[in-house]
């Protein structure tokens, strides 16, 4: 435990900056759909009920500002853990993948994960008081959200496939659902993981290796990051802002959110104006089995259905959870990766590829040695190093 925190803060030695932090901001209050309009998007929020009762909350931006309707291109987007819709429009026009699409002609849609705080409604259950809500990982999300939503977009546009893009448990849920339900390769015209997630016992997360290596009791740990609901601490954020607390405002700011506490950050690609926001959205809610889930893929090295342990049997008539079966994914996938990334490491990227075989349709590692697992999503740099090449692949499809 010591020498993966004396890892921990040998990284974040390297995490400097000098940019001041604005106090906080107007934008920080507004809700997504909010902050599109205010922007000059148009915008659209629908809500999707899934078979198992969850209510899911899309945002739409139909097109860009430079167009009056659709054009029945239709790009969706699907975020990652602990994060919402929000993340493809945060930083801005000039930055957010959701307004850089819209303004290439895409019909952009952003789903919501059950259990994060824009989809944490149920036809019966409440969250706040019924535990059997937040029974669910990403097998779920992925099994069951991500098609009920590409469903309802196809209906409701009239349309026969899409893009797909997913960041990190995006990518995952992405393949979780073309593995479980084939059927739906056919819908896809082709994905884009950005920070894939399939196998991921390379990643080098310190907080993550932690939950995954845990010997003492579970309860200990359940205290520490909640029993249904992920909700870290301040016992166990102390822990963490120990080591990934710097004195400047940036590391200040980050080193109490917990998505940057699992994931990491680089100071450099951090853009100081739009902190207040970014903070203000995440992290936006998830379940202990999402997290935990994950950990159970540290340890196994496997991609695999969630790990009930003695309970296996009663779910998969097997001692040990059934993997995902990659040879079922046909659709073309496009993988970009980095160096700096703490979740998704090169090996298990580069395992993933010769897993999908064909359908692995090219991977390419961002070139900035620095960039890492949320700089996709919030870097300064990443429309120039991840966006630019997902719309030229998109064109070819
Ligand atoms: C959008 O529609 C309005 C009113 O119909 C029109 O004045 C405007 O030129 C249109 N804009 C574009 C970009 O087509
Ligand atoms: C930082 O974000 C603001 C607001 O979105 C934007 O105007 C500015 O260009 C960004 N700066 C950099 C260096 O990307
Ligand atoms: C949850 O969904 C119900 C509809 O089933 C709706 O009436 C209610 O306002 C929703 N609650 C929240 C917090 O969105
Ligand atoms: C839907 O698209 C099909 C062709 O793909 C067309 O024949 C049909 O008229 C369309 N329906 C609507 C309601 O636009």
């Amino acid at each position: 435990m010591h020498l993966l925190f004396a890892f921990f803060g040998f990284i974040l030695l390297a995490v400097s900056s000098a940019n001041p932090v604005p106090a906080d901001d107007e934008d920080a209050h507004l809700t997504v759909p909010e902050l599109i309009a205010k922007y000059g998007y148009p915008v659209e929020e629908h809500h999707v009920t899934t078979e198992d009762g969850y209510i899911l909350t899309l945002h739409r931006i139909p097109h860009g500002k430079n167009s009056n309707k659709s054009l029945g291109k239709i790009a969706y987007l699907q975020h990652g853990l602990l994060s919402s819709s929000a993340d493809w429009i945060i930083t801005g026009t000039t930055h957010g993948l959701g307004y850089i699409l819209a303004d290439e002609g895409y019909d952009v849609w952003m789903g919501n994960a059950r259990g994060n705080k824009l989809s944490r409604n149920h036809t019966s259950l409440n969250p706040d008081k019924d535990s059997e809500f937040w029974k669910f990982s990403w097998h779920q999300i992925g099994a069951i959200d991500v098609p009920t939503m590409i469903d309802y977009i196809l209906e409701l546009t009239n349309q026969t496939n899409l893009y797909h893009i997913g960041h990190s448990q995006g990518t995952t849920s992405y393949y979780v659902m073309t593995s479980m339900r084939p059927e739906y390769n056919d819908k896809i015209k082709a994905h884009f993981s950005l920070a894939p997630i399939g196998y991921m016992n390379h990643m080098t997360s310190p907080l993550m290796h932690i939950m995954a290596f845990w010997s003492g009791p579970l309860d200990l740990l359940f205290n520490l990051i909640g029993v249904n609901e992920f909700l870290p601490s301040n016992e166990f954020m102390a822990l963490v802002g120990n080591v990934l607390c710097g004195d400047d405002d940036i590391t200040q700011i980050l080193c109490t959110n917990a998505l940057f506490a699992v994931c990491g950050f680089s100071a450099s690609e951090m853009n100081a104006t739009i902190l207040p926001v970014l903070t203000g959205h995440t992290p936006a809610g998830a379940s202990v089995m999402q997290v935990m889930h994950y950990a159970q893929e540290i340890n196994s090295g496997g991609f695999r259905q969630y790990d009930f342990g003695l309970d296996n049997w009663n779910h998969y008539h097997s001692l040990t959870p059934p993997p995902y079966d990659l040879s079922k994914i046909t659709a073309p996938i496009y993988l970009f990766y980095s160096h700096n990334d703490w979740l998704s490491a090169e090996q298990d990227v580069i395992k993933l590829c010769k897993g999908l075989g064909s359908a692995c349709a090219g991977k390419f590692l961002v070139s900035d040695n620095g960039f890492n697992h949320l700089d996709y999503m919030f870097g300064i740099h990443a429309p120039e190093y991840v966006y630019d090449r997902v719309i030229s692949l998109m064109a070819r499809h």
